[in-house]
């Protein structure tokens, strides 16, 4: 059978391949700890849901919406994004879309050509490298010098062609946490102005931050930058959504128009009900959030000096959003005699019956990353076994 040469080079996604194996170990009847997943494991909050059954039994939720989402929802958006950042957008200036995965999907397909390149710093998420392949364009992978996971001015101008059509800035960041300052912002904000590169900038992560830290976005510097940024966001992390799949962007309205007409071709409008719930989600109260950061921002605070404890796990220090632990555990391989960190994973969630993503997923092969969005128990029982994986072994 033949296969495009477009997906022939695609790698698959090797956190759904993890978190595929150890939900197949736990129906078998394993006892596995499943840290490998990106997504709250809270359900979606009463009224949120309760929104979606409503506009099901009116049958509101029958029928084809507008390509781009219910207007009902871009205003909701620009509100909720006018809240948070001071900034206005238009309803026209925003996409709905199939989860931001879709959304980053759609405007790399509209942005790129053959040749175009996009800087991706390192580690990334997953999908950027595979989606800016699959817009036939060649993702440029930029190391950060500073140790910090982040990238400065300085990174970004050494990986700079004249074929860069765009940065895609993930903050805070998955897998790490780390999370970029106003002052980084600005300074990558204008560099990026000044070279006529977009700035994607993914904050899906936006609402969970922790320990007091503050989150600026992109979009917030000034009117320059935001004019120059596409801004990702959705429902999934921040109000436990990730089965509804509902994203979006925002950004300069030509580069939302062909988005549009992109969708118009591929997915048309993103699940109705899940829309109005999404609705609900930005437009109601936003307690359930808070809450939910709270749980996350406690089960940080338990977990972090727990995996800091076990030999050969480093981290660089604790993060500040998002829900990950990203460790360098290349000595814990050195120490149990494994050739390569994928081998030492492969054997914890063997025998130790934990499931951890290999750093490799996410470009920084001597890298773990653990997803402390699970309950204390769990946590605490996973650093447990680690801890008493590498004593032992
Ligand atoms: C950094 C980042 N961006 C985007 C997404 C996509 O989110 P969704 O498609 O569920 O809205 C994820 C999900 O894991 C993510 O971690």
């Amino acid at each position: 059978m033949h296969l495009a040469k477009r997906i022939v080079n695609v790698a698959p996604s090797a956190t759904l391949a993890i978190s595929n194996l150890t939900k197949q170990m736990k129906a078998a009847g394993e006892d596995v700890i499943d840290l490998s997943i990106g997504q709250p494991d809270f359900p979606t909050p009463k009224p949120i849901a309760e929104a979606a059954k409503a506009a099901i039994d009116s049958g509101a939720a029958s029928y084809y919406l507008p390509t781009t989402g219910l207007p009902a929802l871009r205003e909701a958006i620009s509100t909720r994004i006018a809240a948070q950042n001071h900034v206005h957008y238009d309803p026209s200036q925003i996409v709905v879309t199939t989860g931001a995965k879709f959304a980053l999907y759609s405007l790399f397909q509209v942005l790129l050509d053959p040749g175009d390149d996009v800087l991706i710093p390192v580690p990334y998420w997953v999908s950027y490298v595979e989606m800016v392949r699959l817009a036939s364009a060649t993702p440029r992978l930029v190391n950060s010098s500073a140790q910090n996971f982040k990238v400065s001015v300085d990174d970004l101008e050494a990986a700079r062609t004249p074929h860069t059509r765009a940065i895609v800035l993930n903050s805070p960041q998955n897998p790490t946490g780390a999370m970029y300052t106003r002052t980084e912002l600005t300074q990558i904000g204008n560099w990026a102005l000044k070279h006529d590169i977009l700035v994607v900038a993914d904050e899906i992560y936006r609402d969970l931050v922790y320990n007091g830290a503050n989150f600026t976005s992109m979009v917030a510097i000034d009117p320059a930058i935001s004019a120059n940024t596409v801004l990702i966001g959705g429902v999934s992390k921040s109000y436990a959504m990730t089965g509804w799949r509902i994203g979006y962007a925002a950004g300069p309205a030509k580069l939302m128009k062909a988005m549009g007409t992109l969708l118009g071709h591929s997915t048309g409008n993103a699940t109705a009900a899940a829309q109005y719930a999404a609705i609900e989600a930005f437009g109601g109260s936003q307690a359930p959030v808070e809450t939910m950061r709270q749980a996350f921002e406690q089960r940080l605070n338990l977990i972090y000096p727990l995996i800091q404890q076990i030999p050969g796990f480093e981290l660089l220090g604790k993060p500040s959003g998002a829900f990950y632990l990203f460790a360098n555990v290349k000595r814990a391989a050195q120490l149990t005699n494994f050739g390569s960190v994928d081998d030492l994973l492969a054997a914890i969630l063997k025998d130790a019956g934990v499931a951890l993503v290999p750093g490799r997923a996410f470009g920084l092969p001597d890298y773990a990353r653990l997803s402390y969005a699970a309950s204390v128990t769990d946590l605490t029982e996973a650093a447990k076994r680690l801890s008493a994986y590498i004593h032992n072994n």
